[in-house]
């Protein structure tokens, strides 16, 4: 015990950030002789593959497929080093509050928005699992929560008001570069998305923002992704509305003349669409396109493809548009195509789902799910190639992708729509 201490007290002159004594922690390193419990290690493993192995690698040796896009090398969490100078709590801090909150880089998110504690927790336990480390026993403290922080939904009101704002003062040159700074320096957005040529990979590229998705759509979801995608990679970063407010200025006033389209639209965009005709051609197991073969909508259909319950609220009618012409123009976040060979010779094409320490699990078009170990794998790469089929503009008359674009339109969350609220 006595040996632990001083080594301890060794490593304290290269940690000038720590204030206080890091044996005083109280879940921490000398409560000797208990070990971190199995489930709590696998609840982080969970966790980890979802939220930190793009940037620090499953392994965690800081390695993810994103880190190379990040000016800041995400920590090497499995080396020694890592591992004997910070305490337990330390780690569970830089979790929870980012690096903007343990004055470290931006570039780390903050998840304390996002994750319960005793998932923060399980999150330690695995990050001292993957460092194979034995002398910081990770146990859950009595009293840690294990509800998620709920987050707020944003409300009909706070739509309009901030549809109201972005009418008045909304365009101001000011407010776009106060978003700008907030967006590349202040908050994480650059770690995961790409803005021209700079930034991470790990959300949609935003550089078309402005014409992709709608404003009022921007500003909500900054604000709490979670409210419309539970399972988003992207966490809560506990936004003040006016912080979320200069982001979607800057965001909206991306509209690059030089990366217009890659169709004429304008045919499309001046077709009436009947969204009767379009729900059909949508849900028909016989029709040329049958598009819930792949998507859903509020619980119905297939799930090769994302879920387009709300497309009508996020999406302009040129991102719908282009998803359906030129499906490989903008290909979804989480929902790229990996071409496999394995050691036996066979090609599998589909989109990883989930890829750990021991192998990948990937969906075919067909939706069905394909566990591949490691060792079966003899190469992968990831393709700029949709699985949804790139054929619909030969196989569809202009009025018909018209009329799916109507459906779609309809396809709204009601705090969304414009209409006053019906009498109750
Ligand atoms: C978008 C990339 C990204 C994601 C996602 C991410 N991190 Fe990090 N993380 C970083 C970067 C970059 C640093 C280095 C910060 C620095 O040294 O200034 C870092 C640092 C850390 C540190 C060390 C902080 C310190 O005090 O030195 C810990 C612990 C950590 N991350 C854990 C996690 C965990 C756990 C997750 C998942 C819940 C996660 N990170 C998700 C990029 C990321
Ligand atoms: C840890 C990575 C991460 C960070 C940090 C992050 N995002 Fe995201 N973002 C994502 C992912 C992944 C998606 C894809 C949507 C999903 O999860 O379904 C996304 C989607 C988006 C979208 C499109 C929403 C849609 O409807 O598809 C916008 C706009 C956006 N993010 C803005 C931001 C802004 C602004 C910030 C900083 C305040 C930010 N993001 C920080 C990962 C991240
Ligand atoms: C074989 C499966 C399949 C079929 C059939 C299919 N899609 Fe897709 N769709 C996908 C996949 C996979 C993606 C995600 C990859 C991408 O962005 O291309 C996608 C993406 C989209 C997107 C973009 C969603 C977003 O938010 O980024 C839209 C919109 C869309 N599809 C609409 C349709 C419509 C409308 C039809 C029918 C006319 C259709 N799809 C038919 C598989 C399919």
């Amino acid at each position: 015990m006595f040996v632990r201490i001083l080594f301890l007290i060794a490593f304290l002159q290269f940690l000038p950030d720590t204030v206080s004594p890091i044996w005083a922690s109280g879940s921490d390193a000398l409560e000797s002789g208990r070990k971190t419990s199995q489930s709590l290690i696998s609840q982080g493993k969970n966790l980890f593959v979802q939220y930190c192995a793009h940037c620090h690698g499953t392994s965690g040796d800081g390695d993810g497929f994103n880190a190379e896009y990040l000016e800041k090398e995400p920590a090497e969490l499995s080396h020694k080093k890592f591992q004997a100078k910070k305490t337990n709590h330390q780690i569970f801090r830089a979790i929870q509050k980012g690096g903007e909150g343990v004055r470290k880089s931006t570039l780390m998110p903050v998840f304390g928005n996002t994750l319960s504690e005793a998932e923060i927790w399980a999150l330690v336990a695995y990050v001292r699992y993957l460092g194979k480390d034995d002398a910081h026993p990770v146990f859950l403290p009595t009293g840690a929560s294990t509800e998620r922080p709920a987050g707020m939904r944003l409300s009909r009101k706070d739509i309009q008001a901030f549809a109201h704002w972005l009418e008045e003062e909304g365009k101001k040159d000011a407010l776009a570069a106060e978003g700008e700074k907030l967006f590349k320096k202040k908050k994480s957005c650059f770690a995961c998305h790409q803005l021209d040529d700079e930034g991470g990979r790990v959300g949609p590229e935003l550089s078309r923002s402005g014409r992709l998705y709608r404003p009022e759509w921007i500003y909500a979801w900054v604000m709490n992704p979670q409210a419309y995608q539970p399972e988003s990679k992207m966490p809560n970063m506990g936004m003040l509305p006016e912080e979320a407010r200069s982001i979607t200025a800057f965001l909206n006033s991306r509209v690059p003349e030089d990366r217009k389209f890659s169709d004429d639209l304008t045919p499309y965009l001046q077709a009436t669409g009947d969204p009767e005709k379009g729900k059909a051609l949508f849900y028909d197991p016989e029709g040329q396109v049958y598009c819930s073969k792949c998507h859903r909508v509020h619980g119905k259909g297939g799930e090769v493809g994302p879920d387009l319950s709300h497309a009508g609220t996020s999406r302009t009618a040129e991102f719908l548009l282009e998803s359906i012409l030129d499906p490989k123009a903008v290909i979804t976040s989480g929902y790229a195509t990996v071409l496999i060979l394995t050691r036996e010779g066979k090609f599998i094409t589909g989109i990883k789902e989930v890829e750990d320490d021991s192998g990948m699990e990937i969906v075919d078009k067909e939706g069905r799910e394909i566990y591949i170990r490691k060792e079966e794998i003899k190469k992968y790469k990831t393709q700029k190639i949709s699985m949804m089929p790139g054929n619909f503009k030969d196989l569809l008359e202009v009025q018909e992708v018209a009329d799916i674009l109507a459906y779609l339109k309809t396809l709204t969350l009601p705090e969304f729509s414009k209409e006053p609220k019906p009498a109750q």
